[in-house]
């Protein structure tokens, strides 16, 4: 069992619309509750002293959706960014955005330019938001960068390793994540970070993300604190080193 605490913790904000639709209301109703979720999160990761949290808000897939729910979910984006910023900013909270920007009107792309260059310096709470964000995306945008410094006479294929691939993806000066959280009852990954999620602890909650709150932040801490991680050792080796570093051996 591990009694630390997780440096980096991603979470799969999923089933806003399901929350909405309980309450016969239309869908953006969920996503707007889901930003108190999200404000809720921060907050508890600030308090505990994670180093970085990254939330999923909307997938490159998430394009597919009816145009109008897409369109409302944007004006969200606009409309949150505008008011939380200053209080992120505040609270020294570093924001980044993951995920291919270019895509975005002309409006939001300068919010999260504001937000990014606001809170560049802050060195409290690595908070990152996954917008048009694909893990597919993110390892062939990796692949390209790495054949450009090639042809560039930059880097030779010798010398691509998981690490000098690594170093390509999102998020690459963070650790990578240690605890993904999926609210709404799907065990999936929907092509978040896939990369970087080889040997992250996975915890699903039937929980619809607005309904996310302390005690359930709370619970997948303590699950996590449960878990062995064990990387491929076995967990003799991982208990034998964690006692030498204990100096109980
Ligand atoms: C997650 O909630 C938010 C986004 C994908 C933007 P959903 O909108 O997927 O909620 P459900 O899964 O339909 O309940
Ligand atoms: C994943 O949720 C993406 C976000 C939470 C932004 P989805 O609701 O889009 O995932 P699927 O379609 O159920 O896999
Ligand atoms: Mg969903």
């Amino acid at each position: 069992m591990s009694d630390i605490q997780p440096e980096h913790i991603v979470v799969v904000m999923d089933g806003n619309g399901r929350w909405a639709k309980k309450r016969h209301l239309p869908r953006v109703a969920g996503h707007k509750a889901g930003v108190n979720a999200t404000r809720k999160i921060v907050g508890n990761c600030v308090n505990a002293n994670v180093l970085a949290l990254t939330v999923f808000a909307f997938s490159s897939e998430n394009w597919s959706r009816p145009q109008a729910e897409v369109s409302s979910l944007m004006t969200l984006f606009v409309t949150t960014l505008s008011a939380e910023v200053k209080k992120l900013h505040k609270q020294n909270i570093r924001v980044r955005f993951i995920g291919d920007r270019l895509r975005f009107s002309a409006k939001l792309q300068q919010k999260i330019k504001d937000s990014e260059e606001l809170t560049a310096d802050n060195t409290g709470l690595q908070f990152n938001i996954a917008a048009n964000y694909g893990g597919r995306w993110d390892m062939l945008n990796a692949t390209r960068n790495i054949l450009a410094k090639v042809h560039k006479g930059e880097m030779r294929v010798e010398d691509l390793t998981e690490d000098s691939f690594g170093e390509q993806l999102s998020l690459a000066d963070l650790p990578v994540p240690d605890l993904f959280i999926r609210t709404g009852g799907e065990k999936r990954i929907s092509n978040f970070l896939l990369w970087q999620l080889a040997y992250t602890e996975l915890y699903f909650t039937d929980t619809l993300w607005p309904d996310f709150s302390d005690n359930d932040f709370k619970l997948a801490i303590e699950w996590y604190r449960g878990r062995q991680r064990r990387f491929g050792k076995t967990g003799e080796q991982v208990n034998d080193s964690s006692n030498l570093s204990q100096g109980l051996a």
